[in-house]
């Protein structure tokens, strides 16, 4: 039995809603979405080893709207270099005056390292979002199967604080993969929020033991006999997974091979280095040009590329900073408007369909098919 007896009223119909953070006030001013902001850092948690917390607060004390699993891109100066990477907010948009990160450390990684080490109490950074896609809030699905591993719980997390913060006793079994006990990350709280919701069912599985000798749960890594053994209904519910591009093709294969249903498995990759970008549509005439030439209206400057790359990397070559984060068309950071010409984009969710219709595009993603004029 858990340590709390809870009974809840789930108003038929509204739970799903609710979560919804376009449905519910959190003041008459926010921070819109798309503008970028500068956030202030108020604490640090340590979370484990190498995994840290950062909680933000707008400048002007605005609170965030946000979905449950959207991301914002941090932009930082670091030695001397603009650098922008996305983080998904952890916090739940029950609690939006104060925003948080929760960030692995890389090895060698640039920007998160320089947070681990530079980001303090009272620091500053640049930041604009919150976007993506990836949200439970789209779906009304009785019973949700969160499955993440590494630092991949963190959409998972802000989607299930939002539930625990609402009262909203949904169904949903919380799967985490970690490589040791010592690398669960949001362990305590998890199984806290456990005990307060019936109906939030969490396990871990370890690939290891590492030094915990007295670790009684699941070791190796997540398996279909696993699985079944938890969750027999399993194939019943929607499935949201984050985290390594390994884990989530094993999960993936793993969910087909039960026989549970691909329309409704949903996923995010943090994971760039594994990314591709899709390779352009071949021109049904042939009659692209090898060599296009791209100017840039504000700056005035032009370069020559390649019609075979993509925008950004050939920017990139030619001495033009552009910000980015992903390079595979999620983030929306290389947004850019297009003034003349046109461009084969092949994007993962980093652009609205208004966007496109008002011209701007992924350059990260986008490959030419004629010279070029870009807003930059
Ligand atoms: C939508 C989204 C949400 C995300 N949310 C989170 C989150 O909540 N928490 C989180 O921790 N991360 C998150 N990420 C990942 C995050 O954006 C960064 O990619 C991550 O922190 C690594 O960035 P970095 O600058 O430290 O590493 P980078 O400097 O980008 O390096 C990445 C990798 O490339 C290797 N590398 C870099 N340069 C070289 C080189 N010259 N030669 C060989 N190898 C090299 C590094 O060793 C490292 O393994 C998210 C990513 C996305 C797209
Ligand atoms: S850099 Fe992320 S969409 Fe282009």
């Amino acid at each position: 039995m858990s340590a709390v007896e809870t009974t809840f009223y789930r108003p038929p119909g509204v739970v799903d809603r609710l979560t919804s953070a376009s449905t519910w006030e959190t003041g008459a001013r926010h921070w819109p979405s798309g503008e970028q902001q500068t956030l202030t850092c108020c604490r640090v948690v340590n979370e484990t080893h190498d995994v840290k917390t950062f909680e933000f607060r707008t400048e002007d004390g605005l609170p965030v709207r946000f979905e449950p699993g959207q991301f914002m891109t941090l932009s930082a100066n670091v030695h001397g270099q603009s650098v922008e990477r996305c983080y998904t907010i952890s916090s739940p948009p029950t609690r939006p005056y104060l925003v948080s990160i929760t960030v692995k450390r890389v090895p060698r990684g640039v920007m998160s390292n320089w947070l681990h080490e530079n980001m303090k109490s009272g620091n500053q950074l640049r930041a604009y979002g919150p976007s993506g896609a990836f949200t439970s809030t789209a779906s009304a699905a009785p019973k949700s199967l969160y499955l993440s591993a590494g630092s991949g719980v963190t959409p998972l997390m802000s989607m299930t604080r939002a539930s625990i913060d609402l009262g909203l006793d949904r169904d949903i079994a919380f799967v985490h993969s970690a490589r040791t006990p010592a690398d669960i990350i949001f362990r305590q709280e998890l199984e806290r929020m456990a005990t307060l919701a019936p109906r939030l069912k969490v396990f871990f599985v370890c690939e290891a033991t590492g030094d915990k000798t007295d670790w009684v749960g699941a070791t190796g890594r997540l398996s279909l006999p696993l699985l079944s053994e938890w969750l027999p209904d399993y194939v019943d519910r929607e499935v949201f997974t984050c985290g390594p591009a390994g884990y989530m093709s094993a999960v993936r294969d793993l969910l087909r091979e039960g026989g549970h249903d691909p329309a409704r498995y949903h996923q995010e990759s943090f994971d760039i280095s594994t990314g591709v970008v899709p390779e352009p549509t071949p021109p049904a005439d042939g009659a692209v040009q090898d060599t296009v030439t791209v100017k840039l209206s504000k700056s005035s400057k032009t370069f020559t590329m390649s019609a075979s790359e993509t925008v950004l990397s050939a920017a990139r070559k030619a001495g033009v900073v552009i910000p980015s984060s992903c390079s595979q068309g999620v983030c929306g950071t290389c947004k850019t408007k297009i003034l003349d010409g046109t461009v084969d984009m092949k994007h993962n969710g980093g652009i609205r369909d208004r966007e496109v219709q008002k011209g701007f595009r992924l350059l990260c993603c986008s490959r030419p098919t004629s010279d070029l004029v870009l807003e930059l």
